[in-house]
């Protein structure tokens, strides 16, 4: 039997599409280990959920010969799909169809599936793949940014926004993601700057080559600006839809309550040894996170950047919680500028998503020194301050060691609205550690003295003894409880419960004035 022409007709226009730029492009796009937009989507997508649309969207221009490139769809693939079963919105710039560059109609397809994401409140996922802006279009191309510009801030706090650069992402291409929640990169195949190789050799005479500019281990590890590294595009993408299961669909919800079979009782007695007996010994903070929460598994961001501070989500008797924790193992777990912004941004984000704080405690303070002051950390080490300040979900608190300073105050405190402040028997709570507090009080004593080291180690002993404790803070009811470290995790399930549907308020504002 014949086919309808105008069924065949539509069949070859979405056989066009769905072929970019054609299949000599697509070979390079495959040699050079990248999937095409659509490959992409099926990987990241539930089998069969995905639902294009404006596939026969060309662009309209003319000049420089782009009158002979309207290819339907152009450079870029939009429409909606499932992960686990909850409905997202998606682009996929198709590189194979000039560059994957930004032309007004690529802009127009992206910032519709951003309002339908917004409208219907169901996270919007970006995969980047792009020249940048369409030369030949010029200005137009440029305002096609703006106008995604305004809709991320605009979507920012309202509904998550996931990028993924999966190939270049340069000039003011990289604004985009940044105004996003969460960068995801691909080793060795993405690429993110403002300004390439060959301006940089330009202007600072530097010789530097795409990978060390901006590759995935330079963001994931110097910039900080890469929240995730996948080692291939597969592995990348699938990192995805495991952060979008601790997430939910927008503000106005709460995140995925994942029944579990880990005993919310569950007592871990190895948690009563984890502190070293020396105060200056480090341990593996990430030990003590995976053995409170459920089935030992932490989904960690931003792992290898600011390592002083560790954060990530994972679930306590099926909640999704955002943990927070100082740590030890690298630069004793001080607070300095990297660490502060790192924690400060999570914090935000766990915030406006409706997903409770759980931090655990162990800080020396912020970290001294010109590098950090002249750098700015009185204005960073704000910021933490301010995002632990004006959070107004459940914030629960661990204190296992230190929490000396202004890093007391700090980190979710009970004085910033922390709901349940716990302290470990091992906790030191005091405004300095015991070593530089009787350099302090004690000067003239120990310059007087005939042995001031044997004096000094003495004094230390008294203080910490007499201060740095956490029953001092428990007196004044700033700690709750002091606990046994093994039953830490049925504590939190226990304050999850109790506190997730308290309601805590901000006062009537435009937005305040976050110490950016
Ligand atoms: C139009 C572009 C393009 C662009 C690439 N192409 N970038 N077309 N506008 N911006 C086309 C090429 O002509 C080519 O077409 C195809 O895409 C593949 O490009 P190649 O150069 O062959 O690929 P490759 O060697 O892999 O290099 C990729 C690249 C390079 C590094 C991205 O193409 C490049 O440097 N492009 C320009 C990047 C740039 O400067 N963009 C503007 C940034 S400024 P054919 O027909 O041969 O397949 C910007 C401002 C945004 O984006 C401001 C927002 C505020």
């Amino acid at each position: 039997m014949s086919v309808n022409p105008k069924i065949e007709q539509l069949r070859n226009l979405r056989e066009e599409s769905r072929a970019g730029g054609g299949a000599e492009r697509i070979q390079r796009q495959h040699d050079s280990g990248r999937q095409t937009a659509h490959e992409r989507l099926d990987v990241l997508l539930d089998p069969g959920s995905f639902h294009e649309i404006d596939a026969f969207v060309r662009h309209q221009s003319t000049d420089f010969g782009l009158d002979k490139q309207r290819i339907p769809g152009d450079s870029v693939v939009t429409g909606w799909g499932t992960i686990s079963g909850r409905l997202v919105y998606v682009f996929s710039q198709d590189f194979t169809v000039m560059g994957g560059s930004l032309s007004s109609v690529h802009a127009q397809k992206i910032c519709k599936v951003m309002d339908m994401a917004m409208r219907t409140g169901a996270p919007i996922i970006g995969l980047n793949d792009s020249g940048g802006a369409r030369i030949q279009e010029g200005v137009v191309s440029l305002g096609g940014y703006a106008d995604i510009f305004l809709r991320n801030t605009l979507a920012s706090g309202v509904i998550p926004q996931l990028s993924v650069i999966m190939g270049p992402c340069a000039g003011g291409a990289v604004y985009s993601p940044a105004l996003t929640d969460f960068i995801l990169m691909v080793r060795d195949t993405s690429y993110m700057f403002i300004t390439g190789p060959d301006v940089v050799k330009q202007v600072t005479h530097e010789d530097v080559t795409h990978e060390d500019l901006g590759g995935a281990s330079v963001h994931a590890a110097k910039s900080g600006v890469a929240h995730l590294v996948g080692e291939n595009e597969g592995n990348t993408l699938l990192l995805l839809r495991e952060l979008l299961g601790y997430l939910p669909q927008n503000n106005m919800e709460d995140p995925p309550f994942i029944p579990t079979q880990d005993d919310s009782l569950r007592a871990d007695p190895d948690l009563d040894t984890i502190i070293p007996s020396e105060p200056n010994r480090p341990y593996d903070i990430k030990d003590v996170i995976h053995r409170v929460v459920d089935d030992g598994i932490f989904f960690e961001t931003q792992a290898d950047y600011a390592a002083n501070i560790v954060v990530g989500f994972a679930r306590l008797g099926g909640h999704s919680v955002g943990i927070v924790g100082n740590q030890p193992m690298v630069l004793a777990g001080v607070l300095d500028i990297a660490a502060s912004e790192k924690a400060a941004r999570f914090i935000r984000f766990c915030d406006s998503f409706n997903i409770p704080i759980i931090t655990f405690v162990d800080v020396p303070g912020y970290l001294p020194g010109t590098t950090q002051e002249h750098n700015g950390i009185i204005t960073s080490g704000a910021k933490l301050l301010y995002a632990y300040c004006e959070a107004t979900v459940p914030k629960l608190t661990v204190t296992t060691r230190k929490a000396y300073g202004g890093a007391y105050c700090v980190m979710s405190s009970k004085h910033i609205r922390g709901d349940l402040n716990l302290a470990w028997p091992t906790a030191e709570i005091a405004v300095m550690g015991p070593e530089g507090a009787v350099e302090i009080i004690y000067r003239r004593e120990l310059r007087d003295s005939v042995d001031p080291l044997t004096l000094k180690g003495e004094l230390a002993n008294e203080y910490r003894e007499r201060l740095a404790n956490p029953y001092i803070a428990a007196e004044y009811g700033f700690i709750d409880d002091v606990i046994e470290p093994r039953n830490t995790r049925a504590r939190l399930i226990n304050g999850l419960e109790v506190f997730q549907n308290k309601r805590d308020s901000n006062p009537p504002k435009k937005h305040g004035n976050m110490p950016l």
